[in-house]
């Protein structure tokens, strides 16, 4: 293929993963964005290999049927409360290999003529590095496998402030003397060590920045990598990765009052417990029932649902979706409130809820519903707790202190679903179960909203 006509596939491919981009900050065109941006990693791809001739056409032609293959089983199988982790291996990996392929360009000498390749060399294996390692830690921490839980580094902020400082001085190295391809790997494996230290010690509700900063990360060290091959699509696409990935961390930070300098030198804090145990918090704990929450129901003008977790893994999403209708029938004004971080990944309740057909302009956004919180007759927390705990305004020494809340505490009544007492991701109590105005209607989210659909119509 002439140089014209690859540069244009790559044209036509940067348009798209624009474009995509654009699509995906909004759920009516999240799926076409979604498609656009597999177009052109697919045209990308077939083009670069087509432009290397390093393989001929029907080796691409497996390798696309192959790696459709696994995608398709991957997206299918995994659990969409795994999603997260899942993210989390694909950041790894993608940071593993611009650890590889730059490596493997200094090791062909590909590398070694002008200084600012060797540069964009050593960049791409520290960052990579880093992101394998930190986004495997993520990974193990996300799936909750028990060898990674009590870790802890000592002097962790001086051994990741040693292990930076080292890096650098041998990527400096590295620049001054290419021809030792050795100390490119030197500093990959320790960079490998500092993405361990620096997401081992974090904890709890914490986690989703790390992921969408690792997200970025891996974006970085592919564009490095661009520039190691003097691939433009390269550069263009992980920089977009990069720069989306920086603004998810910026928008996760908010939403969790974390500041992005936290993130960046590791120093958040792990979740645990603080102030009053959880018997102490819990003594006045009132149940409910189906057919008592439906005689609210029946009295209710507004309604705000606010699903969480709980109401992913119940996969009550297409019952309340239900609920939600049998209510707007009789006149009562629902909505949806929607916090940033509810569930375990960004936009996951938009996604469970656009699956099950809810109208996008019930959905409102948390800074949308607080203020009129006020005015709510019923408010129902399905499968929703951390993003309701009032401790994150009244406690500074809770671990989700100053993260901004869905205030349904200032609703008339509160209704709230789950299975039993539990905490949430943060693994601390939440006062609001046993507030003057909240009844809690206790049993798995899909049978217990069945149950209120069911009173309702019946009544
Ligand atoms: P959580 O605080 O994790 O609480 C979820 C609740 O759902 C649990 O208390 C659990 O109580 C309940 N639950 C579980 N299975 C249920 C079922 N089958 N039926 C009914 N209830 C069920 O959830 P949240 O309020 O959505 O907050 C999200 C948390 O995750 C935040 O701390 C956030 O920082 C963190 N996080 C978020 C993300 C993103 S990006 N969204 C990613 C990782 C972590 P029972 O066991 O008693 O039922």
């Amino acid at each position: 293929m002439s140089s014209v006509w690859i540069d244009l596939a790559y044209l036509v491919a940067v348009i798209l993963f624009v474009l995509g981009l654009k699509g995906l900050t909004h759920p009516r065109t999240a799926v076409r964005g979604n498609l656009m941006g597999a177009a052109a990693m697919l045209l990308a791809v077939v083009v670069t290999l087509f432009d290397q001739q390093i393989v001929g056409f029907w080796l691409i032609i497996l390798g696309v049927i192959v790696g459709s293959g696994i995608g398709a089983v991957l997206a299918t199988r995994i659990a969409m409360t795994a999603m997260p982790q899942l993210v989390a291996l694909f950041n790894g990996f993608g940071g593993g290999a611009s650890v590889l392929v730059a490596g493997a360009a200094l090791a062909a000498g590909d590398s070694v003529t002008a200084k600012d390749v060797i540069i964009a060399t050593a960049a791409s294996g520290f960052i990579g590095a880093v992101t394998f390692s930190g986004s495997l830690v993520a990974f193990a921490k996300l799936q909750e496998l028990d060898f990674i839980e009590g870790i802890s580094i000592p002097y962790q902020q001086w051994v990741n402030a040693g292990a930076a400082a080292v890096c650098l001085f041998l990527g400096l190295l590295l620049v001054l003397h290419p021809e030792y391809d050795t100390l490119y790997w030197l500093m990959a494996i320790l960079a490998l060590g500092l993405g361990v230290s620096l997401v081992i010690s974090i904890g709890g509700a914490d986690m989703p920045v790390v992921i969408a900063l690792l997200n970025s990360y891996s974006g970085l060290a592919a564009s490095a990598t661009g520039f190691v091959l003097s691939n433009n699509v390269l550069i263009v696409a992980g920089s977009l990765v990069g720069a989306s990935g920086l603004i998810l961390t910026r928008i996760m930070c908010d939403a969790m009052n974390r500041s992005l300098a936290n993130v960046l030198f590791g120093t958040l804090a792990p979740s645990g417990g603080g102030g009053e145990s959880a018997d102490e918090v819990y003594a006045n704990v009132k149940s409910t029932s189906a057919d008592e929450v439906a005689m609210l129901l029946d009295v209710a003008q507004r309604v705000v649902i606010v699903p969480g977790y709980g109401m992913a893994v119940a996969q009550a999403q297409h019952t309340v979706s239900d609920l939600a209708d049998a209510l707007i029938d009789r006149q009562v004004r629902v909505e949806f409130g929607i916090h940033p971080v509810a569930g375990r990944m960004p936009g996951h309740m938009n996604v469970l809820l656009a699956e099950a057909d809810v109208p996008y302009d019930l959905l409102r956004e948390m800074d949308d519903i607080n203020p009129t919180m006020g005015q709510v007759d019923v408010a129902i927390v399905l499968g929703a707790n951390d993003v309701v705990n009032p401790l994150a305004r009244t406690d500074p020494n809770s671990p989700i202190a100053g993260m901004p809340i869905i205030d349904v505490d200032k609703a008339r009544t509160v209704i709230v679903i789950k299975r039993s007492l539990s905490p949430g991701f943060a693994g601390i109590p939440n006062p609001l179960f046993a507030a003057e105005n909240t009844l809690m209607l206790f049993g798995d989210g899909r049978a217990a909203v069945s149950d209120i659909l069911k009173a309702v119509k019946e009544g």
